[in-house]
């Protein structure tokens, strides 16, 4: 069981209560988070949504959400005492006096349980819906409590820079910043947050973390899967906006960041968006020479005939929209000055990773023979955030036997092994955040524009000028020849552990 300290009363309104993300991961966490007496004593969960449910039909259908998604599988009892604290409500998000309802609820409790609670308000429902919800929503009394109430918002945080823009300023009309929990699920990853630990618990990394010794940094975010039936979405997205903009620059934060003063969610925050700040901004008429796109045709994936992207359900059959981008970024700073950071991210790929290499300068090889130098291969450092959760040290060893030939070898520390599979999932270490108000896996307001301004000339360039080769990748390999040359004219490859 997992260490958690216990929280006090609270009530989280789920809006798109009946939806997929409810059922697949939200409700799926609140569980695992009660099985591990991480909820408060008092907790009310309640959906709201337009279809008609009654408490009863609608706990079935979570039950059914969580037997096929939670990593711990309900047995009736436990899952009869959770689902006590779950009710639904039917509404029309578009009629204001329905928001009189989430009033009473709250007097309820209060009344039932005599301590006020903390009010989670979670948007799970589509971006354009937000600003629809949270008027109504502000007038209510108790959302001015700044302390105790949280409005919990979902990618995406806009199109572009102006939209971003432009929703952070509803936002922040109706709430205050301190509010407001921009989810990034990518930082409620265990290995992520490791990634803190890792620099600044040890004294042996962060002496050698910048460019004397780093020679350049990768970040590879790589998908099996298609668009699963979400073409809608991802036609108006693509890879650059799906992925870079938001979880890939939140890793390179974490690698790029200097060490934080303390764990206060502000100051962790600060110190992401200085990265952020020092990513050089691309000229527009350089975009082709660091940054790659790609489409994935129709054809085999692990012996199943798969479709193209043009072919998938929503998708237009000219689309243009990429599912693979590749891109690199220089920080401009004394840390990194020079320092490539090369990233990529593609749907229907050779395999399902997320990792970080750090690759280090090669050692002079002056003392030893010749044939060392054949199997010469510089440190690096491998961090695996999914499926493989582990940090993988290589280093020169000699092999034995009279010569010295060398070898590299790994050391290595896997998640798995050391903690038995207690790892939350991402959406359970956000949840309990929320409901104990620590912000510091949130994305504030400017990290988010800071975030849009470094991928904006590539979003431009790539709208002006229509790709002509698409598709151009199969399903099952590692992308677009566009992206191997990206990092092959600098004298790199794309490094991977399933290479
Ligand atoms: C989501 C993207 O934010 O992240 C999806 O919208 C993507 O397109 C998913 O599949 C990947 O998340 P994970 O945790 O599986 O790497």
């Amino acid at each position: 069981m997992l260490d958690y300290k216990k929280l006090s009363a609270t009530i989280i309104f789920i809006f798109g209560g009946s939806g997929d993300l409810n059922y697949r991961k939200l409700t799926p966490a609140l569980y695992n988070l009660f099985l591990d007496d991480a909820l408060p004593e008092n907790f009310s969960i309640v959906g709201v949504s337009r279809t008609e449910y009654n408490d009863t039909a609608y706990k079935k259908r979570l039950q059914d959400g969580v037997n096929q998604f939670s990593r711990n599988k309900p047995d009736e009892k436990s899952w009869n005492s959770f689902a006590k604290h779950i009710s639904y409500i039917q509404m029309d998000i578009n009629e204001k006096s329905r928001y009189e309802q989430l009033e009473k609820i709250v007097n309820d409790f209060k009344a039932k349980h005599k301590e006020d609670p903390s009010i989670v308000f979670y948007m799970a429902v589509a971006p354009q819906l937000v600003p629809v919800i949270i008027k109504p929503l502000s007038e209510l009394s108790f959302c001015h409590e700044i302390r105790t109430t949280r409005i919990v918002i979902e990618k995406p945080f806009g199109h572009d820079l102006e939209s971003a823009k432009q929703m952070n300023h509803t936002l922040t009309r109706y709430f205050a910043e301190e509010q407001i929990y921009r989810i990034d699920h990518y930082l409620g990853k265990e290995t992520v947050q490791n990634i803190l630990a890792l620099r600044f618990a040890n004294s042996l990394f962060e002496p050698i973390w910048n460019r004397n010794y780093i020679d350049h940094v990768q970040i590879s975010a790589t998908e099996t899967v298609g668009v699963e039936g979400r073409g809608g979405y991802y036609e108006n997205a693509g890879a650059l906006r799906d992925m870079i903009q938001n979880h890939i620059l939140q890793l390179l934060c974490m690698v790029a960041m200097e060490p934080p003063v303390s764990f206060d969610a502000n100051e962790i925050r600060n110190k992401k968006v200085d990265v952020l700040k020092a990513v050089r901004r691309i000229d527009e008429t350089k975009v082709q020479d660091v940054a790659a796109r790609g489409q994935y045709r129709d054809g085999w994936m692990k012996g199943q005939e798969v479709v193209g992207y043009r072919q998938e359900k929503d998708v237009t059959p000219e689309s243009t929209t990429e599912t693979f981008a590749a891109a690199k970024f220089f920080i401009d700073n004394w840390r990194w000055e020079g320092v490539p950071f090369y990233v990529r991210t593609g749907k229907r790929m050779h395999v399902k990773s997320t990792e970080i290499t750090i690759q280090f300068k090669s050692a002079p090889n002056y003392a030893f023979p010749q044939e060392a130098a054949d199997t010469w291969k510089p440190n690096r450092l491998s961090i695996g955030i999914s499926p493989e959760m582990d940090v993988c040290l290589r280093f020169q060893a000699k092999r034995p036997g009279q010569a010295m030939i060398l070898n590299p070898v790994d050391m290595v520390f896997n998640y798995k092994d050391s903690y038995k599979g207690e790892e939350p999932e991402a959406y359970e270490t956000l949840l309990y955040d929320v409901m104990a108000g620590d912000a510091t896996l949130f994305m504030r307001a400017d990290q988010v524009e800071a975030a849009w301004e470094i991928v904006m000339p590539i979003l431009d360039v790539w709208a002006k000028r229509k790709p002509v080769s698409f598709p151009n990748y199969s399903p099952g390999s590692w992308g677009p020849e566009d992206s191997e040359a990206l990092i092959a004219k600098d004298g790199h490859n794309w490094i991977s552990h399933f290479s």
